[in-house]
C-alpha cells in the first residue's frame, strides 16, 4: 500500500456537503488500487474569514504544499459579500492558484449518456463528445501591463497587453501532449495567429514542443473558428491546448454543450501540488438541503486520481460508476425529470460506491 497526504478544503455552502461526498468516493477507489489516503482538512473562503478574519491563512497554504493534491469544494457567498475587497472570499482561490504556481486549468467535457437530454445540442451531435480543454492560468492578458482609462490626446483610453514567453508555452503544451498520450492522441492548439505577434510565437513553440511526442498529433485552429467549431462538430476534439482569455470563453462555451453545471470537474495543475474542484459555486440557495449534485465534485476526484496520484485505473472507475448510477435512472433534484428516481446527495453517494464494488 502507497500513502498519500490530500488535503480537503470544504469552503462554503454546499462546500461541506459535496467534498464529504468526493472524499468517501475517493478513498474507496484509492483503496481497490493500493493506494491509503490520509485526509486533512483546513478552512478557506467565508469559513476562514469567520475563523481568522482572512480568506486564506497560511496554515492552509502551507498544507497545500505539503500534500500530495488538493480537493476543493467552493467559496464565497451572500454572508461575506459585504467584507473588504482585499478579504473577499474569491481571494481564496486566486491565493492558492498564484502560491501553488497552477498555471493549467483542465475542463473535460463529457455528456454522461443518460444525460444528453440537457444538452442544448441535438443528440447525435453530443453523444460521444470527450475533450479535454487545457487553458494557460499564469500569463497572457489577465497578468500584462493594464492601462486604466486615462484621457489621452482628448479621448478617453485604456489597454491591458497580451504576453507570452516561449516557456510559458512550452509548459503548457508539454502538459497538453502528455494528457493527450493518455487519450486519444490529438492535440488542437487554439490562437489567433493571422493577427496577433504573441499568437504567432505561440504557434511556433507549439509545433517545436509537440514535435517532442511523436505519437502526439498537433494541429491549429484560429479561436474564432475552434468557438464555431465546438458547436457544429465537437466530436473532432480530444485535446484542446490555448491560451488564459481564450481558454476562459472556450471552457464556458464547451462545458455548457453538456447542459449541467453540477457535473463538470476541473483539475488545476502546475509544478507541484494540484488542485481539484467542480466548476460551480458554493450554491448557498441549496446549502444543508442534501439537494446538492456532487457529481462534478466526484469527477473531480477521478482527476485527482489520474493525475496528481497516477492511478488511472481507479479514476476511469469512478467514471464508470457515475455513469453506470445516472444510466439506472437515479438523480438529484438539479436532474430530477418525471420518470427518474429523485435521490439525496449522501444516497446519490452510497449508490455510486456500491457501484464500485
Ligand atoms: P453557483 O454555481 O454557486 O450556483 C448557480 C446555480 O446553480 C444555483 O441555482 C445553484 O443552486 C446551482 N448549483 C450550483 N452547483 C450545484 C450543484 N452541485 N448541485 C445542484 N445545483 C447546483 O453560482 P452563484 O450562485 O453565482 O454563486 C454563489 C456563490 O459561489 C458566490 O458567492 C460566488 O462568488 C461563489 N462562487 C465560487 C466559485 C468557486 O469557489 N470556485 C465559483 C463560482 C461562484
Ligand atoms: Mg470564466
Amino acid at each position: 500500500m502507497s500513502e498519500k497526504q490530500i488535503v480537503v478544503i470544504p469552503g462554503d455552502g454546499i462546500g461541506e456537503e459535496i467534498t464529504a461526498a468526493a472524499v468517501c468516493i475517493l478513498k474507496k477507489a484509492a483503496g481497490k488500487s493500493g493506494i491509503q489516503l490520509h485526509v486533512e482538512r483546513h478552512l478557506a473562503g467565508g469559513a476562514a474569514i469567520d475563523a481568522y478574519g482572512l480568506p486564506l491563512p497560511d496554515s492552509t497554504i502551507q498544507a497545500a504544499k505539503r500534500a500530495d493534491a488538493i480537493l476543493l469544494g467552493a467559496v464565497g457567498g451572500p454572508k461575506w459579500d459585504g467584507v473588504a475587497p482585499e478579504i473577499r472570499a474569491e481571494k481564496a482561490i486566486l491565493g492558492l492558484r498564484k502560491e501553488l504556481g497552477l498555471y493549467a486549468n483542465l475542463r473535460p467535457i463529457r455528456v454522461a449518456k443518460a444525460l444528453i437530454e440537457f444538452s442544448p445540442l441535438k443528440p447525435e451531435a453530443i453523444s460521444g463528445v470527450d475533450i479535454l480543454l487545457v487553458r494557460e492560468l499564469n500569463g497572457g492578458i489577465y497578468y500584462g501591463a493594464k492601462n486604466e482609462a486615462a484621457v489621452v490626446n482628448g479621448v478617453e483610453q485604456a489597454s491591458d497587453l497580451e504576453i507570452y514567453s516561449t516557456p510559458e508555452v512550452e509548459r503548457i503544451v508539454k502538459l497538453a501532449c502528455q494528457a493527450a498520450q493518455l487519450r486519444r492522441k490529438q492535440v488542437v492548439s487554439v490562437d489567433k495567429a493571422n493577427v496577433l505577434a504573441s499568437s504567432r510565437l505561440w504557434r511556433k513553440t507549439a509545433q517545436e514542443t509537440a514535435a517532442q511526442y511523436r505519437d502526439v498529433t498537433l494541429s491549429h485552429l484560429y479561436v474564432d473558428n475552434c468557438a464555431m467549431q465546438l458547436i457544429l462538430a465537437p466530436k473532432q476534439f480530444d485535446v484542446i491546448v490555448t491560451n488564459n482569455l481564450f481558454g476562459d470563453i472556450l471552457s464556458d462555451e464547451a462545458a455548457v454543450l453538456t447542459g449541467s453545471i453540477g457535473m463538470l470537474p476541473s483539475a488545476s495543475l502546475g509544478d507541484g501540488t494540484g488542485l481539484y474542484e467542480p466548476i460551480h459555486g458554493s450554491a448557498p440557495d441549496i446549502a444543508g438541503k442534501g439537494l446538492a449534485n456532487p457529481v462534478g465534485t466526484i469527477l473531480s476526484a477521478a482527476m485527482l486520481l489520474r493525475y496528481s496520484l497516477g492511478a488511472e485505473e481507479a479514476a476511469a472507475a469512478i467514471e464508470k460508476a457515475v455513469d453506470q448510477v445516472l444510466v439506472q435512472g437515479y438523480r438529484t433534484a438539479d436532474l430530477y425529470k418525471p420518470g427518474s428516481t429523485k435521490v439525496s446527495t449522501e444516497e446519490i453517494t452510497s449508490l455510486i460506491e456500491k457501484q464500485l464494488g
